[in-house]
């Protein structure tokens, strides 16, 4: 202990360590901050020495996330934040700001819609929701001030794949910008930076973390505007913490492996339910690949089908508000994920009270296939 007393010695001993650590993954930096030893190594800091100051503003493991998902992305730049919605939010406000007008897809997730509707508006940002599936009707929405094409590579629930050549084609057109979140489908499937969208953004929570144990977003895409959203992201505090980034790089080592073994038996799940009387609709974008092309499948039921009937018979499959684990898991969009639109949006989405979502994980297909048949089955 030296000469210090013990309520120093707590803070300030020095711990034997061993310089010649080289950890094989990248460790958490668990820290608020760092240190410096004197002002030349803090202004060292200023003039971009890479050092880290303060980790709201920068810390190794939330820029590893960044860089991580923009190399799959195609895109010259990455930033992590505290969740999906934050990253949507940074994204946006790096391109508009009050008194610009958006045109967003009527069918994104239904927390995008409620941003854009709800709470930008109060900012004077202002949304037209429109179907992006006659983009004729997209382009009747652009005004003098419209400067943002916002929608979804895969949407949600209903997987419709969108037209990422043209609505680039159309957003040159008018010198707008457009930000498309991948989420459902991930960098393995669709990757729309390489294709001319301007801003790729994701829910980490689901498939790029993978494992339904952190929350968090990644917004990738154009250096300049990428450096503006991670301003936002700063000055907001919508950063993610270390750790939750640190989770998150670790789940996104397997992408690849989980992508393809869930698309391949959510395309299964999806030929076997096609076979059902009791099973009206079928989504998923069976046109794309061979192997599958994403992971979730949306179900219309019958009416014949007890609907809580169903979802009590899933056995191990659980009713979840979220998607993207390694687990089969199943949603009611109506009543979670789309209860924020209104009625008559819902209904004229088709988001009935029939429509289940599924998301397929990464067990046998015949299980997986044979729970939802029985559930059918039990509930008629
Ligand atoms: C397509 C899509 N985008 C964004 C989000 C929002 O992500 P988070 O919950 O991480 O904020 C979700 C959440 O379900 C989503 O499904």
């Amino acid at each position: 202990m030296g000469n210090r007393f013990f309520e120093t010695e707590i803070l300030h001993g020095k711990n034997k360590s061993n310089r010649k650590i080289v950890s094989k993954v990248t460790p958490i930096y668990q820290t608020s901050a760092f240190v410096f030893k004197d002002l030349d190594e803090l202004e060292g800091f200023y003039q971009g020495n890479g050092q880290y100051l303060y980790s709201r503003t920068g810390n190794p493991n939330t820029d590893e996330l960044g860089e991580a998902v923009a190399r799959l992305e195609g895109a010259p730049a990455g930033v992590a934040a505290s969740s999906g919605l934050s990253a949507i939010l940074a994204g946006v406000l790096a391109v508009v700001k009050n008194g610009d007008h958006i045109v967003a897809a009527d069918d994104v997730y239904g927390g995008s819609f409620h941003m854009l509707k709800e709470e930008l508006s109060q900012f004077g940002i202002e949304t037209s929701f429109v179907s992006f599936n006659n983009l004729d009707d997209v382009e009747k929405e652009i005004k003098e001030n419209t400067k943002l094409l916002y929608t979804e590579s895969i949407t949600n629930p209903l997987l419709r794949v969108e037209n990422l050549e043209g609505v680039v084609q159309l957003a040159r057109k008018h010198q707008l910008n457009t930000i498309v979140d991948n989420t459902f489908a991930t960098p393995y499937h669709c990757r729309p930076y390489p294709m001319g969208i301007d801003l790729v953004v994701h829910s980490a929570t689901k498939y790029i973390g993978g494992h339904s144990d952190v929350t968090a977003g990644v917004l990738t895409g154009r250096a300049d505007l990428i450096d503006r959203a991670r301003n936002k992201i700063v000055n907001l505090g919508a950063n993610v913490s270390p750790f939750e980034a640190w989770l998150t790089c670790r789940g996104l080592k397997t992408l690849a492996l989980r992508m393809k073994a869930q698309s391949t038996n959510a395309k299964k799940l999806a030929e076997a339910l096609q076979q059902n009387r009791f099973v009206e609709k079928v989504y998923y974008p069976f046109q794309k690949e061979e192997e599958g092309y994403g992971a979730m499948v949306t179900i219309e039921l019958a009416k014949a089908v007890d609907m809580n009937q169903f979802f009590r018979s899933l056995s191990w499959i659980k009713i979840a508000p979220t998607l993207a684990g390694v687990e089969t898991t199943v949603s009611h969009p109506l009543t979670t994920s789309h209860r924020a639109l209104p009625p008559e949006a819902n209904e004229a989405l088709g988001i009935t009270k029939e429509v289940v979502r599924i998301s397929v994980g990464i067990e046998h297909a015949e299980d997986i296939i044979s729970q939802f048949e029985q559930a059918i089955e039990k509930s008629l």
